[in-house]
């Protein structure tokens, strides 16, 4: 491999401004899976001692064994990409910390270039319909009525998948979509504070707090209106997004007229 393009990780440092998310940062130039290190930091802490700190940011460049949704791998672009993860002990239902995650990457590219993304339920950001930004949420036991949580977060910042005919249709970059000056540092400075914002109001914002997530994130949803395939494990079905729920369920109506709520899947706009 040619030389791996390294993160500015003492100058990522001095430009952060969050008081939680990133007060604690962990970076290898190359992990297997920032979310793997990250469940077990709290796999060993339930074991013998105090769990990592609330807003503990695990940070890489090059990721091998990185893993996406419904058991899939995530493609590694080395020094091309932001890969991070975020331990959390969130006191709110998960579906806002998706919520949270996918509106946090929206405005931290709106922010940082000229770009407007979109969301496509429940968490893929994307540019011209393609995707930009893969995020996974992933638990362990919980304790104290709260989740030990871990959002890993994969932005495609440089390079392209043009070797891979297949990705390429459905993936892309933010410097193939026109903004190739960007750092990533400056990506994950934005992103972490934009994360930040909206956790605050989900941990302590009460149900002000949730809407507020929710209209947010709601604005930039694509999925509404559209005709979709949606897939889960081995079940398929189309129909016609409605609208989302409060709990962030999707609302579809299948060609038979039954409106089905979907908590989980893939979702494929038509
Ligand atoms: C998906 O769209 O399927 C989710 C992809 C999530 C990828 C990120 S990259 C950082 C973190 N570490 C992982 O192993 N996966 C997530």
């Amino acid at each position: 491999m040619e030389s791996l393009p390294l993160l500015a990780i003492e100058e990522l440092r001095g430009t952060l401004q969050t008081a939680l998310i990133g007060k604690t940062l962990i970076y290898h130039p190359t992990l297997d899976s920032t979310n793997t290190l990250a469940l077990d930091l709290i796999r060993s802490a339930q074991a013998d001692g105090t769990p990592p700190a609330e807003g503990t940011v695990i940070l890489t460049d090059h990721q091998p064994g990185g893993r996406g949704r419904q058991g899939r791998r995530w493609q590694s672009l080395p020094g091309q990409q932001v890969l991070l993860s975020i331990i959390l002990y969130p006191a709110f239902p998960l579906s806002s910390l998706v919520m949270c995650a996918a509106l946090a990457v929206r405005e931290a590219i709106a922010q940082t270039t000229a770009l407007s993304p979109a969301i496509k339920w429940p968490n893929d950001v994307l540019l011209a319909g393609k995707k930009v930004c893969g995020i996974l949420i992933e638990t362990t036991n919980s304790q104290d009525n709260r989740w030990n949580a871990v959002v890993g977060i994969g932005v495609n910042v440089s390079g392209s998948f043009k070797e891979d005919h297949e990705l390429a249709e459905r993936a892309t970059s933010i410097a193939e979509q026109g903004n190739s000056t960007i750092r990533r540092e400056a990506l994950i400075a934005t992103l972490l504070q934009c994360f930040e914002e909206h956790y605050l109001q989900l941990q302590y914002g009460g149900s002000e707090g949730a809407r507020q997530v929710w209209s947010g994130w709601r604005e930039y949803l694509v999925t509404c209106g559209r005709r979709v395939r949606v897939q889960q494990g081995e079940q398929i079905m189309e129909g016609l997004a409605l609208d989302v729920e409060d709990n962030g369920a999707l609302l579809v109506r299948q060609d038979d007229g039954t409106t089905v709520q979907i908590h989980w899947g893939d979702v494929h706009l038509l």
